[in-house]
């Protein structure tokens, strides 16, 4: 389905991605991760046009996508959250979800009631409990990070970026947003990549994770095998 090859990106000196070689399957539910400042997040910028990369190649489902705008990536099949939470804050949760809805995917001739009913549908479906009235500034972190998505699920993604929707959630709230990723996997089949800090339910979920150090693939396989991984120890917890 993916197709990342030899990725660099430069940020004048800094190497935030350097020949990075990655590829997803249709159906994979894969981990990315890495230290602070790895190229996580800088890949899923790549991923998604909102960052050109230095050199390098990547296509989606036979599409080369470099270079390509973000909303014409959107619609291609990729949507992405955001690691700090970004709503239009005008706009109260349901339109938020309905932008997602209308222009964010192959449906975007969709009228307005219609979205309405589907962003509605899509908030239920994750389990977000809001009224029509409720706006992204009543919102709590985790409603946030839920808010974040059901935007990007609302455009009908086939691969599903999620930078980090986890973070700064209580236990509580990770085991209910962990079964609703689990559902968006087993249910909706749809592809995800996984970008995220908290490894036990990261671990517990995924098929197989990617390590990035520096910018650059360190390690990558089951989670057994990268957690066993002598570079992998190292990038987290330093040599002796
Ligand atoms: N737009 C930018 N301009 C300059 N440098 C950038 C830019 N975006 C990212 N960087 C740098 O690129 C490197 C990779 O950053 P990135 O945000 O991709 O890391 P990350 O793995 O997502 O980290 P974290 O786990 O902290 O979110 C960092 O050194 C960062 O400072
Ligand atoms: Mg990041």
């Amino acid at each position: 389905m993916l197709e990342v090859h030899s990725v660099s990106k430069y940020f004048g000196g800094l190497g935030a991605l350097k020949e990075v070689d990655l590829r997803v399957n249709e159906g994979e539910f894969v981990g990315l991760i890495g230290p602070n400042g790895s190229g996580k997040t800088t890949l899923f910028n790549v991923l998604t046009g909102v960052l050109k990369p230095t050199s390098g190649k990547i296509t989606f489902m036979g599409h080369d996508i470099i270079g390509l705008i973000p909303d014409k990536i959107c619609h291609l099949g990729i949507a992405r959250t955001f690691q700090i939470p970004r709503p239009f804050k005008t706009m109260s949760v349901v339109e938020n979800v309905m932008l997602g809805v209308m222009f964010g995917g192959r449906y975007s001739t969709r009228s307005g009631e219609d979205a309405r009913q589907e962003a509605l549908r899509c908030l239920d479906n994750i389990g977000m409990k809001v009224t029509e009235a409720t706006m992204p500034g009543e919102l709590g972190v985790a409603g946030l990070r839920r808010l974040e998505l059901g935007r990007a699920l609302a455009t009908r993604p086939k691969l599903l970026l999620l930078d980090e929707v986890i973070s700064g959630l209580n236990a509580e709230e990770i085991s209910e947003a962990t079964s609703v990723l689990k559902r968006i996997k087993d249910e909706m089949g749809i592809t995800i990549i996984w970008v995220e800090h908290i490894m036990g339910p990261l671990m517990n979920l995924v098929e197989r994770v990617i390590v990035l150090d520096y910018g650059e693939v360190i390690a990558e396989g089951t989670t057994s095998e990268v957690s066993r991984d002598e570079r992998v120890i190292e990038a987290y917890l330093g040599a002796e």
